[in-house]
């Protein structure tokens, strides 16, 4: 029987997986990564250590699976989006990764701005100047470090580094490249206009690719360092959330996707390029064909929650913890928490934001704060929603959701409420390399696009249906929505 791979640069770990063509999946191996801070608001990794966390990770996913190299009809490559990697004329690495959750480019961030226009840059690549985003990457470090930016060659994303590694040719995938802030989205293209404006060399940038299209073959140094055969097609594969809204099954308008990971998205596939005209919603190019997709970005959602039980309750494990929420009335008893821990994306582009719990009492307990921050969380997915809402929801559509924190019953629940969406569970928790693979199966011929092979790889689970707490939700979320405003000068002073 064939099989596919794929592969996940994610912050947290390098992840290979193994499924066969039905989809189940036959082996996972995930190598952790550590992340560095040098710096208040700097956010680092080093792509060496991509590369040994990955090379062990396909040799264990092969392992583990009892199968060789040879089995392997094509792979799939997705990661975190956004970070910049720089290479010099040898295709060496010239400084650590600057990563998606790096903030220090505010002021690159205002030059863009003020080059191309506010206007001009939500039109043409979907978005506006974001500090997490490639481009103002790239000029931080032409303003602080010109000896590195003098011997730049190649700029890439995370990924395409391993896809460097793997098959030693320089390719992107349109969803990731869409993330650099340096795209036409519309035209699927590098845009001529924001590189001339920003001064930036098109011959930096790697070929686009679609998805599901080949982009190289692994070579005789990829074989030999990860048990993988010479000659296997690689994908463009996708960004970690166009992959992850693949392998969610995402890929037309009427199925929007629901993560909770570290970061919280709201995921809505578009048949037609689109933008916010605010630039509230990123717009992007999906991971297929033709299509597009909006997304509100939350940066902290079960960060939030991981980061509530690390400092104020260590020794219960997360299932206590969460039955404790459940004991709690919706609302919390008038308590909120705001989850800008790491500053906000969406629908508050602020890397000053800060986290708060808001309306404390004496009456208040454990279980009040511990609902009070998965209520905050599903607010801040609320935000995303409307906005993805009011962009233009097709009549009838399903929420389907995913990820780590969304295997709680009691947080589904509540986003169910909040949300005032029904939810639909899938059968699949590996996420973005379950899609890069999905995608993979195109090019390795098993199915004719990526439509056909969701229909057939994913099924959906359990649904979760709106409860009355709807109505509780829906008079607490316009307290919460007048917070951010009320508290943004005081968070800019702190
Ligand atoms: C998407 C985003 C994150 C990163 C890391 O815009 O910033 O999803 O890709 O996961």
């Amino acid at each position: 029987m064939p099989y596919l791979m794929g592969l996940d640069i994610s912050t947290t770990g390098a992840k290979a997986l193994i499924i066969d063509e039905t989809g189940a999946v036959v082996a996972v191996a995930n190598s952790p990564q550590p992340i560095s801070q040098p710096q208040p608001l700097w956010s680092e990794q080093n792509p060496a250590d991509w590369w040994d966390g990955i090379s062990a990770s396909i040799r264990g996913a092969l392992a583990g699976s009892g199968l060789s190299g040879d089995d392997i009809s094509a792979i799939g490559l997705t990661g975190q989006m956004h970070g910049l990697v720089l290479l010099d004329e040898k295709g060496a690495v010239l400084r650590p990764s600057i990563l998606w959750n790096d903030q220090r480019t505010q002021a690159q961030c205002d030059e863009m701005t003020a080059r191309i226009g506010a206007r001009r840059l939500i039109e043409l690549t979907g978005n506006p100047a974001v500090t997490g985003f490639t481009a103002p990457k790239l000029l931080w470090v032409r303003d602080n470090e010109p000896e590195v930016y003098a011997r730049v060659k190649q700029v890439l994303l995370p990924k395409d580094y391993i896809r460097y590694k793997l098959t030693d040719a320089y390719a992107t995938d349109l969803a990731g490249a869409a993330g650099t802030s340096l795209l036409n989205v519309a035209e699927r293209a590098w845009s001529a206009e924001v590189l001339d404006a920003l001064e930036i060399p098109a011959e930096w940038l790697p070929p686009v690719h679609e998805g599901t299209q080949v982009t190289s073959t692994i070579s005789a140094a990829g074989a030999a360092a990860t048990g993988l055969k010479s000659g296997t097609p690689v994908v463009g594969g996708g960004g970690d959330q166009a992959a992850g809204a693949v392998g969610m099954g995402c890929v037309s308008p009427d199925k929007i996707g629901v993560t909770v990971g570290t970061s919280g998205v709201v995921f809505a596939p578009l048949s037609r390029y689109t933008f916010e005209a605010e630039g509230r919603l990123h717009a992007f190019c999906h991971a297929l064909p033709d299509t597009w997709h909006f997304m509100g970005v939350m940066l902290s959602a079960a960060g939030s929650l991981q980061w509530y039980k690390d400092t104020f309750a260590p020794e219960l494990a997360f299932d206590a913890l969460l039955a404790e929420a459940a004991e709690s009335p919706a609302g919390s008893d008038g308590l909120f928490f705001l989850p800008y821990l790491t500053g906000e994306r969406t629908p508050h582009p602020d890397p000053l934001a800060r986290g708060a719990f808001i309306g404390i009492t004496s009456r208040h307990t454990r279980g009040h704060m511990t609902r009070a921050v998965l209520e905050g969380v599903a607010f801040g997915l609320k935000d995303s929603f409307t906005l993805v809402n009011q962009a233009g929801l097709p009549d009838e559509f399903e929420v389907r959701i995913s990820g780590g924190g969304a295997k709680s019953p009691v947080w589904q629940q509540i986003i169910a409420d909040v949300l005032n969406a029904p939810l639909v569970n899938i059968n699949t928790t590996e996420g973005g390399a379950f899609g890069a693979a999905i995608l993979a199966s195109v090019a390795a011929g098993f199915y004719d696009d990526a439509a056909s092979a969701c229909e057939a790889m994913i099924q959906t689970g359990d649904a979760v249906a709106v409860s009355a707490d709807a109505e509780v939700y829906a008079e607490r979320y316009s307290v919460y929505q007048s917070l951010y405003p009320a508290l943004k000068e005081t968070f800019a002073r702190l």
